[in-house]
């Protein structure tokens, strides 16, 4: 890793539109995941209890397609961005394609596809590919063992490390996200709130777009990293 050049604070938020291009369905766009799937029965954990196996059916085939596709051009521009500055990476994104780019500091607050959790007593492990309700739970031997992904009801994971990077970001940046769902969509708010600048770059404007300083529209792969070389011919500075 090169040193850090710069202290600047950035903060980005990634949603499904970044890893659109990689081959990952979006959630709203047409024919995105909630045009196929009804929501109360997959994302709730009402859904889980009524129907275990459906929601099981509904992520083992979005974890088996997550292990076809690889990252793209953007995941990697902002992995090379985290070699030259301080960045934190808040995803709504439950794939891996932060990581596998090469980002370090990438926070799940959805969970995450790749892990599994116990429904009864909360241990959690490297989820295998498939996971189906016949599965026992290795510490409280509990039949409950559950996607580790944040359903629609529960609380996000990591608000609180999440609300203290917002407090210190100097920049803002919302990627790939229609800001339809909160917490998530506060963020902008809470950032700008303690003084940073703010921008958006999406393939097209979004409900939350009036709230930023700044907006690139465009696919990710070719806003992201141009946007990414800017910013680091500039010496990071954006005011
Ligand atoms: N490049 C950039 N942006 C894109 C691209 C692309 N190639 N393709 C789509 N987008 C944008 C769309 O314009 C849209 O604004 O990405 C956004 C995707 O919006 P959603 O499908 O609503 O996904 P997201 O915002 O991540 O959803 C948030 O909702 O269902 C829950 O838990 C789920 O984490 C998800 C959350």
């Amino acid at each position: 890793m090169i040193g850090r050049q710069f202290q600047s604070r950035i903060v980005v938020l990634s949603g499904a539109g970044l890893s659109a291009e990689s081959g990952l369905s979006t959630f709203r766009d047409a024919g995105g995941v909630w045009s196929r799937y009804d929501i109360r029965d997959v994302a709730t954990p009402e859904g889980f209890l009524r129907d275990p196996s459906l929601v099981h059916t509904f992520y083992n085939a979005r974890r088996m397609k997550l292990r076809q596709v690889k990252p793209n051009a953007a995941h990697c521009a902002l992995a090379k961005l985290e070699d030259v500055c301080e960045l934190a990476i808040i995803t709504q994104n439950v794939d891996d394609l932060h990581e596998r780019a090469g980002s370090h500091n990438v926070i799940h607050m959805h969970g995450e596809l790749l892990s599994a959790i116990c429904h009864n007593c909360g241990h959690r492990w490297p989820s295998p590919d498939e996971l189906s309700a016949d599965d026992i739970c290795g510490r409280c031997g509990a039949q409950s063992v559950r996607p580790d992904v944040v359903w629609f009801g529960e609380i996000p994971y990591h608000l609180e490390r999440i609300n203290d990077l917002l407090l210190g970001a100097d920049l803002f940046v919302s990627i790939g996200t229609s800001g339809a769902v909160s917490p998530a969509n506060t963020f902008v708010s809470q950032a700008k709130s303690a003084g940073a600048k703010t921008i958006e770059l999406n393939l097209e404007s979004t409900e939350i777009s009036d709230c930023f300083d700044d907006h690139r529209l465009g696919p990710a792969t070719e806003i992201v990293p141009v946007w990414v070389d800017e910013l680091m011919a500039r010496g990071l500075h954006w005011r």
